[in-house]
């Protein structure tokens, strides 16, 4: 029988505490980047998932472009009052897919909020981050923007996406911040140094995106052509670095068969057993994995199995940046 989601956990605190369950689904796949977008696939998973209790989907402006909010929309619709519903501004793209560049100008967010909250059909977002930080823009003016649309009624929480230490909590003396949206996993641990401890003392929620390793911590890990992890944005996902690392899953998909369980639910296992405030959103347009992934929510990991899986996957030990060019990140 197929688990379901029961389990919570609440980002942000007093005012900004937002209740999302245990594991999110993250759409981007469904629409652009991970081999051939499949929107009939990705509707009915986000359906599955509301029904297994998945219900904290993230998505954003800039995936597809646009198409991405368009699929969550209309695989929502009639289902709003289920879904906690985070998006994302800031990547600004034209409709042909032609990248701006960042964006975090106050007259920006509010269009880009509004257009946002067209194509996905709601009266208002429950999460709203800021996708990249802009460095042009003095974060208080963005999060000053931000904080007007939650005054207006259109958004209730606000997050930001792979900001540094020194933002966070300037942007969190603006308007309380609710979550902190950054890359999270066995594979990448850099912020458990500077950020994690910030987002702690001031009690904000984190939310670790690619907590599989954007495919590669599954075992599964087998691009089409032309997806845009076989390019050099990814280094750790090609080349040598690629043989590298898949040598760290192989000694995880070691340890997760004592465990009766796959590699994948073992790595989602060890995000969610980071702390109460941690809230994966591992993304997947197949209702089969969908359900496979929601089977980590009962993995439970005792300290002997945590530091079995922290000597076969050493913080610090998988080979490559996580991106290639920074001034051109994709997703
Ligand atoms: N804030 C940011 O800058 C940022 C950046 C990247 C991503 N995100 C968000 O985070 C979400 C998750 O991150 P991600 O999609 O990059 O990486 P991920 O969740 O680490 O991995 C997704 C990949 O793993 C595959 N997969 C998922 N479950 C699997 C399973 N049980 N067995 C085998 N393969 C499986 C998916 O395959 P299929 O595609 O074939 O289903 C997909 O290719 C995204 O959807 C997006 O919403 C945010």
């Amino acid at each position: 029988m197929t688990q379901t989601i029961t389990t919570t956990r609440t980002l942000g605190t007093a005012d900004a505490a937002l209740t999302v369950s245990s594991l999110g689904l993250g759409c981007m796949g469904m629409s652009e980047f991970y081999g051939t977008p499949d929107e009939a696939g990705g509707i009915a998973t986000i359906g599955r998932a509301l029904d297994l209790g998945v219900t904290f989907l993230d998505t954003a402006d800039m995936y597809g472009p646009f198409t991405n909010e368009r699929l969550v929309g209309r695989a929502i619709a009639g289902r709003r009052d289920e879904v906690v519903l985070a998006t994302k501004f800031g990547n600004e793209r034209a409709e042909d897919g032609t990248r701006l560049g960042i964006n975090g100008r106050p007259e920006y967010v509010r269009a880009a909020c509004d257009a946002s909250l067209a194509r996905l059909g709601v009266d208002h977002l429950d999460l709203y981050y800021q996708h990249r930080v802009d460095p042009t823009v003095p974060i208080e003016e963005t999060v000053g923007a931000m904080a007007e649309l939650v005054a207006a009624g259109k958004v209730r929480h606000l997050g930001l996406s792979e900001a540094s230490a020194e933002t966070i909590r300037r942007a969190h003396a603006t308007h309380p911040i609710t979550a902190l949206q950054t890359e999270y996993s066995l594979f990448t641990r850099d912020l458990e140094d500077d950020i994690l401890p910030v987002l702690r003392e001031l009690g904000i929620g984190l939310v670790p995106y690619s907590p599989l390793g954007r495919g590669i911590l599954t075992g599964a890990y087998a691009p089409a052509e032309g997806d845009s992890r076989s390019s050099a944005y990814f280094p750790r996902l090609n080349g040598e670095n690629l043989v590298t690392n898949q040598a760290l899953v192989d000694a995880l998909a070691a340890i997760a068969a004592r465990q009766g369980c796959t590699p994948g639910q073992l790595a989602l296992a060890w995000v969610l057993a980071q702390g109460e405030d941690v809230a994966p959103i591992p993304g997947t347009k197949r209702v089969r994995y969908l359900e496979e992934n929601v089977g980590a929510a009962a993995v439970s990991l005792d300290e002997a199995v945590l530091a079995e899986i922290e000597q076969a996957v050493p913080r610090g030990a998988v080979a490559g940046a996580r991106y290639g060019d920074m001034s051109s990140i994709d997703a």
